[in-house]
This record gives C-alpha cells, sequence and structure tokens, in this order.
C-alpha cells in the first residue's frame, strides 16, 4: 500500500545522491493542436502523436520509482471544443485503453480514471472500469488519467460525499477537516502532489488539480506535448531536486 507522507518538511539530506526524487508527478499534456498545425496537419493528428509521449512519460515514471503519475487527458471544458475534435480524442480513449491496458498490467502498473466518467458512454465506460479492475493489485506506479476532470468538479464530489455521510449518520460536521476531505478527493490514498509539469507553454492550471497542488513544485516548458521525452522529464525531475521546498517554514529550519 502507499502511505500518506505528511506535508511537513522533508527529512535532512547529505548530499545530492541522497536528494529524494518526486513521488507523486502530475502532467498538463498540453499543445498537441499547435504541434500538428506547425506541421500543416490538422489538430487531432498532433492527439495521436500524443500518445506515444504518454508511453514515454509511464516508462520514465517506473525507471524512476515514482509512485504515482496523474495525466491531464481530458478536461471538464474540453467538452466545448469542435465535435469532430472531442469525438476524435473519444475514439482514440477508447484505442489506447484497448492496446495498452494488457501492457500496463504486466508493468505492474495500476489504472485509475479520475474524473467524473459518467459523462462516458457506456462502451467507454466498461472498458475503463475493465481497466481498473484488472489492474486494481499492481502497486509499482499509480496511473491516473484525468478524463473529464475539473478541480472544481474534485472539490465539489468530495463535499457532497462528506454531505452524505454527515446525513447518513456516518460522520459529525466537526469531523470535517482536512483529512476526512482529502480521503474523498480523486487522488485519495496517494502521495502528496510533489510536481506538477505543463507542457506546452502556457503559465496556467486550467482547472486541473486545485485541491492538490497546495504545495506542489510547479514546473512550466515550452515543449509541447507530442515532442515530450524522457529527457524532458529528467530536466524537470533534476530542477525539481534543486528546490528548496519550505512549506512555510523558514530556509534554515528545513536546512538544519
Ligand atoms: C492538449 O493539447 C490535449 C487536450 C486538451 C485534449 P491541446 O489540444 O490543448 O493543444 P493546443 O494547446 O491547442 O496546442
Ligand atoms: C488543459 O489544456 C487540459 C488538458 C491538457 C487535457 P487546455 O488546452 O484545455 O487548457 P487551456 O484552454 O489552454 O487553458
Ligand atoms: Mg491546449
Amino acid at each position: 500500500m502507499l502511505g500518506k507522507r505528511s506535508s511537513a518538511a522533508p527529512a535532512k539530506t547529505d548530499g545530492p545522491e541522497d536528494i529524494q526524487g518526486p513521488q507523486h508527478v502530475a502532467i498538463i499534456m498540453d499543445g498537441n493542436g499547435r504541434w500538428a498545425q506547425k506541421k500543416g496537419k490538422i489538430r487531432t493528428f498532433g492527439h495521436k502523436a500524443g500518445v506515444e509521449s504518454v508511453r514515454a512519460v509511464v516508462r520514465f515514471a517506473r525507471k524512476n520509482s515514482i509512485k504515482s503519475l496523474t495525466l491531464f487527458a481530458f478536461s471538464s471544458e474540453n467538452w466545448k471544443r469542435p465535435e469532430e475534435e472531442v469525438s476524435v480524442l473519444m475514439e482514440l480513449f477508447n484505442l489506447v485503453l484497448n492496446n495498452e491496458a494488457k501492457r500496463l498490467h504486466k508493468n505492474g502498473v495500476r489504472l485509475k480514471v479520475i474524473g467524473d466518467v459518467s459523462a462516458f458512454d457506456d462502451k467507454l465506460k466498461q472498458k475503463i472500469r475493465k481497466a481498473e479492475v484488472m489492474t486494481a493489485e499492481n502497486s509499482d506506479l499509480v496511473l491516473n488519467i484525468a478524463a473529464n476532470y475539473g478541480g472544481r468538479w474534485d472539490i465539489v464530489n468530495a463535499a457532497q460525499q462528506l454531505m452524505q455521510d454527515v446525513t447518513a449518520g456516518k460522520l459529525g460536521v466537526d469531523e470535517i477537516n482536512e483529512a476526512t476531505f482529502d480521503e474523498r478527493i480523486s487522488t485519495a490514498g496517494l502521495p502528496e502532489l510533489d510536481l506538477l509539469i505543463r507542457t506546452g507553454g502556457e503559465h496556467r492550471i486550467s482547472n486541473f488539480l486545485l485541491w492538490q497542488s497546495a504545495y506542489a513544485e510547479l514546473y512550466f516548458t515550452d515543449v509541447l506535448w507530442p515532442d515530450f521525452s524522457e529527457s524532458v522529464f529528467q530536466d524537470a525531475v533534476d530542477d525539481f531536486k534543486q528546490r528548496q521546498r519550505r512549506f512555510g517554514l523558514t530556509g534554515e529550519q528545513v536546512s538544519v
């Protein structure tokens, strides 16, 4: 089982080789459309090319003992894109589940889809459930695919669950706190989010992991998602290792 780390300052390290890498990384995989357009192709060509980068980051995460990887694949706002683009994205999601689920399972990856899956068609919902059940016991890496995901939705969803438990008499109002809230957030039970990467050059969160990114280190790169590679991921991790995470303390307090 994955332990939950406290948000207190990390343990003191003695040398660069001891500096802890991130346990939980999230990525806003942005820039597919622009990548394709630069090549004179239609936007969906970029989405298809982006699948290879997903494979690369999963590989990197496994090699580097990252415990959880959360990828933003489709936001709750992306439904507003042209119908043709949305339908290609849904087809692609179906295809990737068909082609990759078994391989992920073989590699010890637990796959979870976070977001409001109720909006997907029955066939896709079934495939998601099947892949989640098949990989449920794996623990090398938890791969969260955020689909029809919104950070505000995640918070509202947790609030609704809390309210239901209060109404059912399972929880007192005075027991609503950060810990009980966190237990109902989509990433419950996983390590705290350490590093949030966004590709594609924009410096915004776009309604991704709002609750979880409270103390995440942010890393922005101009690299467009289909060009993302293990070496760019390594750059982000190296940058992360250089940061002093203070969690509200002074620099002196965390370096003694
Ligand atoms: C990210 O790439 C993928 C999704 C949002 C599904 P975009 O499609 O947003 O690509 P750009 O930002 O328009 O280049
Ligand atoms: C964020 O990218 C969503 C995903 C990567 C899935 P967007 O392209 O939708 O974000 P905005 O619209 O530029 O903020
Ligand atoms: Mg975009």
